[in-house]
């Protein structure tokens, strides 16, 4: 008979998560992205040895527009959708973009190829403005 392997838990707030403290979950989904950071919840999450599963990195495409990721995508030479990407990547989240296109499907696929500089990452880290897609109930 198999057993139950791992256990992953979406939209859990430090609250919830101090609730399994002593059997914590694999993992966490939660919104994160430049613009919506959660820093408290993702050094609580390191500490705990959760894995952070980023939904909505691409902040549902709300913010691609914004020209200051412009500037800094073109200096990296990528879209805005892959520096968005890269910084989640880079921040060590598994993250999960959506896409109905065949084009944005391959273009996130190429986001691993690449490789942002410290600076890049603090300049983004700058964005960060409480800006939810979705309610946060975390
Ligand atoms: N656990 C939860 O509570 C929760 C909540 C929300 C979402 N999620 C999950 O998170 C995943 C993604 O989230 P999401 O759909 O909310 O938001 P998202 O991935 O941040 O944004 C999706 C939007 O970005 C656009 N996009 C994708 N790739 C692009 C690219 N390369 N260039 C330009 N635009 C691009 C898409 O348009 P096109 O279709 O035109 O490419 C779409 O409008 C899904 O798997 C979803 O199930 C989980």
């Amino acid at each position: 008979m198999g057993g139950i392997g791992d256990i992953g838990v979406s939209n859990f707030n430090i609250q919830h998560l101090q609730l399994l403290k002593h059997s914590p979950p694999k993992w966490n989904q939660f919104e994160i992205s430049p613009f919506l950071q959660r820093r408290e919840l993702v050094n609580y999450c390191h500490r705990q040895g959760i894995q952070i599963v980023a939904h909505s990195p691409l902040v549902k495409g709300q913010k691609l527009d914004t020209p200051e990721l412009i500037t800094i995508a073109n200096n990296c030479g990528c879209t805005p959708a892959q520096l968005l990407l890269a910084w989640s990547v880079h921040r060590g989240f598994v993250t999960i973009p959506c896409s109905s296109k065949r084009e944005h499907l391959q273009a996130n696929l190429d986001t691993k190829e690449i490789m942002l500089p410290t600076e890049v990452m603090q300049q983004l880290d700058g964005f960060e403005e409480s800006y939810a897609t979705h309610p946060q109930h975390c």
